[in-house]
C-alpha cells in the first residue's frame, strides 16, 4: 500500500509551519481579544449587562486559549453542542492514533493543517459559549477595511468587465479565450491579498491588476489554464448533455478583492455563455481571518450595487440580477471548515461529494484549498498534482493559488531546486503561483 508523506507541522523547528504556529496565531489571536474588547461599548453594550459579561467571557475563553497554544498544552476536545462538534471531536480521536510513543495531540507536535484549522473552530467556540455575543465575527472589520483599501484596484477590474462586455463577440473563440485568461488571472493574483497570511495586516490591491500581469506570468510555476478552457469548452453540459454552457463551482477563499476578482471572473463566464450557472461554496463559520462566509458574499455584492462609481455598481446590480435568476448561487457546507484533507471527503463529507461531482469544473481558490487537496504534506515536488489528490476527484478540477506554505507538487524535475536557489523564500511568500488541473482531459 501506498503511504504519503508525513504532514507538515510545527514540529519541524524552523519550518514556515513552526514559525506560524509560534508566532502568526498567537498574534491573530490577540487581534481578536482587542477586537472584541473595542467593540464593547458600541457592540457588547447594546445588550446590557449580559452583553458585557459575555464580552469578559469571551476574552477569557481566548485568552486561555493562547495560553495552551503557547505552551503547547494538548488538544481538548470541543465542548458545546455545534452540528459539527462530533465530527472535530471524532478527528481528534484520529490524530491522536496516529501519535507515536504514547504522546498527546498538541499544538507543536500534531499536523499544522490540523492544528490552524482548530484554532479558529475554537475561537467561535469562545463566542457561541458567550451569548448573546454569538455571531460576532471577529475579523469583519478587517475584511471590511481591505475591501475599501482595494477600491481603485476594484473600480478598474469592473471598468474592464463592463467594457469588454459591451464589445463583446462571444462567438469570437480567440477573444473569449483571451479574456478567460485574462480574468483568471486577476483571480489568481487576488490571492495575494489574504489577512492570515499577514496575521490580520492590512494586505490590499492597491495597483490596477490588468496592468501587471504580464509582468507576474514569469512567476506562474504550473499554468494549465488552456486545460481549463478546454474543460469549459468542450461541449459537454451538466450530466454530459450536448447544451452550451457549463456547471462551475468555485470553492471561494477570501474576502476584499480577491472575492471581487472572482465574481468578475464567474460575471464575465455567465455573460458569455462560458458557464450556464456557477455555484460559490463558502464557510459557515469566520475562518482564516479573511475567507468569505454568507455574510461577506451577500455585503460584498450590495456593497458592489451601491457604490457611487458606474461601472463598479452596474457590476454589483448584475450580480445581483445571476444571484435572483439563479445563474449564480451561494452554498455553504460544514465540511469547508473542518480541518480534513479532501481526499477524506467521500467518506467524511458523502453528500458535498456527490454534490461536486454534478459540477463540470471546480475551481479552488487560495493556498489552504491547495493543502487540504495535497493534505498539506512533505510531498517531493516532482509528485503528480493527481497523486497527491489522493483519488480526490468528483470534477475536472483546478487549484488557483499563490504559494503560502511549503507543499508543492507537479514540477518539473530541477525546477523546484533552481527556484530554491534563488529564492529561499519561494514557497510561502506569495510572490509565485499555479493554476493546477487535474481532470479526465490530461488522459
Ligand atoms: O497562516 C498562514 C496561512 O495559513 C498560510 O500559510 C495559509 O495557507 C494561508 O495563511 C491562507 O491562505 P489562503 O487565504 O490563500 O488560503
Ligand atoms: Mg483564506
Amino acid at each position: 500500500v501506498f503511504i504519503p508523506p508525513p504532514s507538515l507541522s510545527a514540529k519541524f523547528e524552523g519550518s514556515f509551519a513552526y514559525l506560524t504556529v509560534r508566532d502568526r496565531l498567537p498574534t491573530i489571536l490577540t487581534r481578536v481579544i482587542d477586537t472584541i474588547h473595542r467593540n464593547k461599548n458600541n457592540f457588547f453594550e447594546k445588550h446590557g449587562q449580559v452583553g458585557v459579561e459575555a464580552e469578559k467571557r469571551a476574552i477569557s475563553f481566548l485568552s486561555k486559549l493562547r495560553n495552551e497554544l503557547q505552551t503547547d498544552k494538548p488538544v481538548l476536545p470541543l465542548t458545546e453542542s455545534g452540528d459539527d462538534t462530533e465530527a472535530w471531536n471524532q478527528y481528534l480521536q484520529r490524530q491522536q492514533d496516529l501519535m507515536e510513543d504514547g504522546q498527546q495531540v498538541s499544538w507543536f507536535k500534531s499536523p499544522w493543517l490540523y492544528v490552524e484549522c482548530y484554532m479558529y473552530r475554537r475561537i467561535q467556540e469562545a463566542l457561541w459559549l458567550s451569548p448573546p455575543i454569538c455571531d460576532f465575527d471577529a475579523f469583519k472589520e478587517a475584511k471590511t477595511h481591505s475591501f475599501f483599501e482595494s477600491q481603485q484596484a476594484i473600480i478598474s477590474l469592473c471598468t474592464y468587465l463592463r467594457e469588454i462586455l459591451s464589445t463583446t463577440d462571444a462567438t469570437n473563440k480567440k477573444w473569449l479565450l483571451e479574456h478567460f485568461l485574462r480574468f483568471l488571472q486577476v483571480s489568481l493574483w487576488g490571492n495575494r491579498c489574504d489577512l492570515s497570511i499577514s496575521a490580520g495586516l492590512e494586505n490590499s490591491q492597491k495597483t490596477s491588476p490588468m496592468d501587471s500581469l504580464s509582468d507576474l506570468q514569469h512567476f506562474v510555476l504550473v499554468d494549465d489554464s488552456e486545460k481549463v478552457w478546454s474543460a469549459l469548452t468542450s461541449g459537454r453540459g451538466p450530466g454530459g448533455t450536448e447544451e452550451t454552457g457549463v456547471r462551475v463551482d468555485v470553492v471561494l477563499d477570501n474576502a476584499g478583492f480577491e472575492l471581487v476578482a472572482d465574481l468578475v471572473l464567474a460575471d464575465f463566464m455567465v455573460s458569455v455563455g462560458l458557464a450556464k450557472e456557477v455555484r460559490f461554496h463558502g464557510k459557515s463559520i469566520p475562518w482564516f481571518v479573511s475567507d468569505v462566509g454568507e455574510r461577506d458574499f451577500d455585503w460584498t455584492v450590495s456593497q458592489t450595487a451601491a457604490s457611487n462609481h458606474k461601472h463598479v455598481s452596474s457590476c454589483g446590480v448584475q450580480w445581483k440580477r445571476h444571484v435572483k435568476d439563479g445563474a449564480w448561487s451561494y452554498h455553504d457546507h460544514r465540511f469547508w471548515t473542518l480541518p480534513h484533507e479532501f481526499c477524506d471527503m467521500p467518506a467524511d463529507a458523502a453528500d458535498l461529494y456527490a454534490t461536486l461531482q454534478g459540477s463540470d469544473l471546480i475551481l479552488f481558490k487560495g493556498d489552504l484549498n491547495y493543502r487540504r487537496l495535497t493534505g498539506d504534506r512533505t510531498w517531493e515536488h516532482t509528485v503528480p498534482f493527481e497523486r497527491a489528490l489522493g483519488g480526490f476527484l468528483p470534477a475536472p478540477l483546478c487549484s488557483v493559488r499563490t504559494l503560502k506554505a511549503n507543499v508543492q507538487v507537479g514540477l518539473e524535475p530541477g525546477q523546484a531546486e533552481k527556484l530554491a536557489s534563488k529564492d529561499a523564500e519561494w514557497m510561502t511568500s506569495g510572490k509565485y503561483a499555479v493554476i493546477q488541473f487535474c481532470g479526465p482531459v490530461q488522459q
